[in-house]
């Protein structure tokens, strides 16, 4: 059987973004803090016009363009800003981009986990059903309260992969780690609209995860660190990445050199958490971004979830990836985008669909593919977009 892993990958995030030089000046903090200390540029704005369902079917679209999506057999979304205690965001997007009837549709949720829970649960599916697809797409909003110190690491975006055994891109490798432990670093009550977080805990929990992964990784692939040529991190913040790689470097007594993960980082130093979505565009930026090519070469990837889930797996870069990556694409959305200034940006963090079901209109904004019209009768209501 040829190999299973990921056909077609693709990202959208916001066109609106905030530079952190300007919120580090509105909030008297040096933005060499933002800058060097967290690693982050700019961070992604999500307009009232758009949510985790208009990023969703906008990342899905430009993944699935020129496919037959006939042989979709299910739509795995995960995410951790769904917009509905019972009904899957996946059944808006499937709807949105008229998917085969008979298709199973269903969200998953582990904080920033779930997209790599479904990855592994899609791939167990292709293997016993090799002439079916899956759609995975990861999609978050990250929100943290203004003014506190998780504000600069907000951002938003989703990525979309299309999973079969065509893996045109590359192909997951059937070794992996994982971890759970019960611990409270991060998390969102249902009554809340932004994450309550003990930052610095976090951080140490991560590390932490990441050690245990490996170890299990390791005796489950018996492979060392230099068996990767690459290595991609799920990205809170660049230089989360950055430690948790001097972490694995330190442990493992490899070299650490930079081009190992700088390529992974460069969309994300841009763009922000994307909580779900965050390793993969992680992925799409080193695969998109790298200098050489990483043909027949192995990827280490590690997933984590506050709360927390983590799990250290490996990809194996399929020869000729490069043809079906939308690199263009993706710097042209990164490079178009329009800049806010903090008190936009605070007008767009403040916007809030009615709680009541009564019915509103929001108003139009630069989007993608697909734009929220307004909400009635506790509907929310979709378009197509009429933007240029
Ligand atoms: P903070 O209060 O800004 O932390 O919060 P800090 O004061 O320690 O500063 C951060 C770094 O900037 C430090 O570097 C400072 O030295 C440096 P470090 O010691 O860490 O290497 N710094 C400077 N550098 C240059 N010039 C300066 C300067 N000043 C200070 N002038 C924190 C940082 C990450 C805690 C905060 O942003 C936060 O709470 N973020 C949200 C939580 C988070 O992202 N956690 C990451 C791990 S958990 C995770 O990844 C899961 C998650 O994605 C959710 C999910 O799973 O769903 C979050």
């Amino acid at each position: 059987m040829s190999s299973v892993g990921i056909e077609r990958i693709s990202f959208y995030t916001s066109r609106y973004y905030l530079d952190l030089a300007l919120l580090a000046e509105k909030r008297g903090i040096d933005p060499n803090k933002y800058l060097q200390g967290l690693g982050q540029e700019k961070m992604a704005v999500l307009p009232p016009n758009e949510d985790v369902v208009t990023l969703a079917a906008t990342s899905a679209k430009q993944a699935l363009d020129g496919i037959d999506t006939a042989s979709i057999a299910m739509v795995l979304i995960a995410t951790e800003s769904g917009i509905d205690q019972s009904k899957a965001l996946g059944i808006w997007v499937h709807h949105l981009l008229s998917l085969p009837k008979s298709c199973r549709v269903v969200e998953l949720k582990q904080a920033c986990y779930a997209g790599c829970a479904s990855l592994q649960l899609a791939l167990s599916f292709i293997h016993t059903h090799p002439d079916k697809k899956v759609l995975l797409i990861a999609t978050d909003v990250a929100k943290y309260g203004l003014n506190t110190p998780g504000e600069p690491t907000q951002g938003c975006g989703a990525c979309a992969m299309l999973l079969s055994s065509n893996a045109t891109i590359c192909s997951i490798e059937p070794e992996y780690g994982a971890y759970t432990s019960h611990v409270m670093d991060f998390w969102r009550p249902n009554y809340r609209e932004e994450a309550l977080v003990d930052g610095k805990y976090s951080t140490r929990i991560y590390l932490n995860a990441l050690e245990e992964c490996w170890n299990e990784y390791q005796l489950a692939s018996k492979r060392t660190f230099n068996d990767h040529a690459r290595y991609c991190y799920h990205i809170p913040f660049s230089r989360m990445a950055e430690k948790a790689h001097e972490r694995l470097c330190k442990l493992s007594i490899g070299t650490n050199f930079p081009e190992a993960i700088s390529d992974s980082l460069i969309y994300s130093r841009t763009l922000g958490n994307s909580y779900t979505a965050s390793l993969f565009i992680g992925l799409a930026s080193l695969l998109e971004q790298a200098s050489g090519d990483l043909s027949e070469k192995r990827i280490g990837l590690f997933s984590y979830g506050s709360g927390c889930v983590a799990e250290f797996f490996s990809a194996k870069v399929s020869t000729g990836y490069q043809k079906y990556l939308k690199k263009e694409l993706h710097e042209e959305l990164l490079a178009k985008r329009c800049a806010l200034n903090v008190s936009e940006y605070e007008a767009f963090y403040q916007f809030r669909l009615p709680q009541d079901g009564s019915e509103y209109q929001v108003n139009p904004h630069q989007c993608g593919a697909f734009c929220l019209t307004g909400i009635k009768n506790h509907e929310r209501l979709y378009s197509k977009s009429t933007m240029p």
